[in-house]
């Protein structure tokens, strides 16, 4: 499905899912939600939504509350460094991003999951969160995972998933038999799931790919708009452990392997950009797009050095992937634009040292 236009019905659910508006409902925006219409259409569908409010609850019966923390991905380290795009990205994008000027980069490598003790050999994704900030003073972010695929195609998987692995009272663990039904019941989530399953978890952040995962739009200066994908490729190879040092590998150990690496000197990623065709997906970002696909080399991230999590200048950035400069836009993916209000109401926790 290519992107589509937001439906009406679709606009009030994205409404109703976002922070602000949950806390201060408009009187036009309660009135059209009760319309019958508006009703009868709910009704007549599969319950997809969810809110923001109720997946970082979900994140928090998983994993429990720690007090300013992020409620996701909440292990991490802080890096910086910069970025250098290529100029011939121009005929896709009029970004800042690719103008060949050097950008200054705040970035967070993370580990998915809201447990900050999360074993760094654990199979989940690794994250990488960038805030570009361009010399004109606007910000771009960049928030990535190392799966080229996401679990969820709709907002509601993400939230089941989270409620699978709430922590019994019981036995102070998730209950296996309801990660098992989840994952029976949510066909989107297999492509991730095997994905993991085949791949061991990298020995160090600076082996690791990123992908952007969703489709974006690029917008070059005659408004002409390009359905993207992006990933970053490390130049230090991508690498795995094997099972046995998985293993044996000590709880922490990313954070040594990063400090270790970048005293060598700088760790490099190309940023490489795959441009769609009008027959691929791009509202689902559990579906890869095929093969063969025209790609270009849009530039060069170099990581220069790295901080630890809470002394960093990342730990009080939203890597909200919705702040994006002039160039690039947003497609109508809904779990794209879910995660605006959902990391909202982490940081607002998290701000609030709650
Ligand atoms: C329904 C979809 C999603 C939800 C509800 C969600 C939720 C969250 C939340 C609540 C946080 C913590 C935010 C904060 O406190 O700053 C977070 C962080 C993060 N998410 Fe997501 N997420 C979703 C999808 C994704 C996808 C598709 C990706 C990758 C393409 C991703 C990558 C990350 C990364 C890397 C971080 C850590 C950023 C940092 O270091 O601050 N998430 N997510």
């Amino acid at each position: 499905m290519s992107d589509k236009k937001l439906s009406r019905r679709d606009m009030l659910k994205l409404a109703g899912s976002a922070t602000l508006a949950t806390a201060f409902p408009s009187p036009g925006l309660t009135a059209r939600a009760e319309s019958p219409q508006i009703k009868a259409e709910e009704a007549a569908e599969v319950k997809t939504e969810a809110t923001a409010e109720e997946v970082v609850n979900a994140l928090e019966g998983a994993y429990g509350v720690h007090p300013g923390r992020r409620r996701n991905h909440t292990k991490g380290i802080g890096a910086e460094g910069f970025f250098i795009g290529n100029p011939e990205l121009a005929a896709y994008s009029r970004s800042g991003l690719f103008t060949g000027e050097k950008i200054t980069v705040v970035a967070r490598f993370s580990i998915a999951g809201g447990n900050p003790n999360v074993p760094d050999a654990d199979r989940g994704p690794r994250g990488l969160g960038l805030e570009f900030r361009l010399p004109s003073g606007s910000l771009h972010h960049m928030t990535m995972i190392n799966t080229p695929m996401f679990f969820a195609a709709v907002p509601k998987t993400f939230l089941d998933k989270f409620i699978a692995l709430a922590i019994d009272p019981a036995t102070g663990k998730p209950n296996p038999a309801k990660l098992e039904a989840f994952a029976k019941s949510h066909a989107d989530n297999k492509g991730q799931a095997e994905y993991l399953k085949a791949h061991n978890p990298p020995p160090s952040y600076a082996n690791c790919p990123f992908f952007g995962i969703h489709t974006f739009k690029f917008v070059n200066a005659k408004d002409e708009v390009t359905p993207v994908k992006f990933r970053f490729v490390p130049g230090d190879g991508e690498k795995f452990l094997t099972d046995a040092e998985m293993a044996s590998a000590p709880n922490d150990f990313l954070e040594k392997a990063l400090f270790e690496r970048l005293a060598e000197g700088p760790a490099k990623w190309d940023m490489i950009v795959t441009i769609g065709e009008p027959t691929d997906e791009q509202t689902n970002p559990t579906v890869l797009w095929p093969e063969g696909r025209k790609e270009v080399k849009a530039g060069t991230l170099t990581i220069t050095s790295a901080v630890p999590n809470a002394e960093a200048g990342s730990f009080k950035i939203n890597y909200d992937p919705l702040v994006m400069a002039d160039g690039i836009q947003p497609t109508n993916d809904p779990v794209l634009l879910f995660r605006s209000p959902s990391y909202a109401t982490s940081f607002t926790r998290r701000l609030r040292g709650i």
